[in-house]
């Protein structure tokens, strides 16, 4: 079965092949014209897809070597994300099912970050997965190829989000995430500790007022150009920990409660190098297996939705062309 995916929820157009053998092509254009805003505007997001889709699915194509009559299926992202990104690539996508006759299969954004998991490696069921995006932050019981439990998620802003928020007030460039683990690696995580919300609930998160907290640490400050300029990545380092230490606590705590032997990374933040570690050293002390995917899998791709429409299109899960975008999870 060859698979061909199509991801446009938010600020990246991607398309990639999956077939009985693998991963043959992943193709990512990011939109560079977000910048300039400090964020995603979603009107340019969905612009900026219409223009590039066809040119990047040509090319995610062209390098797996396959011509578009030997696709099976189309596996798109339904949601959530923004609705005008999620539109572009859901008609895109059922247009060429249409006109060729392709299968097509409506994928959850969420799932494939958890499954991207799966383009390397092979984690064993049950397993517990930390998924960590810039819309989400969840901590899910996945007992078999989609069957989940959402153990719990942020009661406000997701942890990428906090990452991008609080590189904001630090001056950073969107998305402030990746500059923030960059920083971070040259500076002392003990140097001021931020809150760790939420330590005493077992699977919620909340970040929002750390990101509060930031602002008024600086706010305090007089000197706070030379303050920054002098610890910028001590200051990095520290919010990093704060973020880190929850995220992990958390997931220990859904190690304990569901008694798994795996868990999972998922999402934009798993590519944080400072989870990434600490994740890897409570995996150790809990001895459970820990699987985090390659880093251009973890922010958002479309090689995630092609291996996650594989599995579907193993299961029979299929959509048809009713299909409908969500913006949310709860729609
Ligand atoms: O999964 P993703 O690409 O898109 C969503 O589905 O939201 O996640 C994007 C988020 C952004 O908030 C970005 O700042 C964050 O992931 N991110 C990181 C790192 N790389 C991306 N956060 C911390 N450290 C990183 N290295
Ligand atoms: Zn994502």
């Amino acid at each position: 079965m060859n698979i061909l995916g199509i991801e446009s929820s938010c600020d990246e157009t991607a398309a990639a092949v999956y077939t009985g053998n693998g991963l043959r092509s992943n193709v990512i254009a990011s939109q560079a014209v977000h910048e300039q805003y400090g964020g995603v505007v979603p009107e340019l997001a969905s612009r900026a897809h219409h223009k590039t889709i066809w040119a990047t699915v040509q090319q995610s194509l062209e390098e797996a070597g396959i011509s578009l009559d030997r696709i099976d299926a189309v596996a798109v992202t339904q949601g959530p994300g923004l609705m005008g990104s999620l539109l572009v690539g859901l008609c895109f996508a059922k247009g060429l099912c249409l006109s060729r006759g392709f299968s097509l299969i409506g994928v959850n954004h969420m799932d494939a970050h958890i499954y991207a998991n799966f383009i390397d490696d092979e984690p064993e069921y049950p397993f517990v997965s930390l998924t960590v995006s810039g819309g989400h932050t969840q901590l899910v019981h996945v007992l078999g190829p989609f069957d989940h439990i959402l153990l719990g998620e942020t009661r406000d802003d997701a942890a990428g989000e906090a990452f991008d928020k609080i590189g904001k007030i630090l001056g950073l460039p969107y998305p402030a995430g990746p500059e923030i683990d960059k920083h971070a690696k040259g500076g002392d995580p003990q140097f001021h500790d931020f809150p760790q919300a939420m330590l005493d609930n077992r699977f919620e998160f909340s970040f929002s007022g750390l990101k509060t907290s930031v602002m008024y640490y600086l706010e305090d400050r007089e000197d706070r150009e030379s303050f920054l300029a002098e610890h910028l990545s001590d200051v990095c380092a520290s919010v990093s920990r704060a973020i880190t230490e929850v995220l992990v606590k958390k997931l220990e705590n859904a190690i304990e409660h569901t008694g798994v032997h795996t868990v999972v990374l998922a999402g934009g933040v798993s590519a944080n190098s400072m989870l990434r570690a600490r994740a890897r050293q409570m995996a150790g002390e809990k001895n459970c297996q820990l699987h985090i995917p390659r880093l251009a899998y973890c922010t958002d791709n479309a090689a995630m939705i092609a291996v996650t429409g594989y599995m579907m299109g193993q299961r029979g899960m299929y959509s048809d062309m009713n299909l409908k975008p969500y913006a949310n999870l709860a729609e």
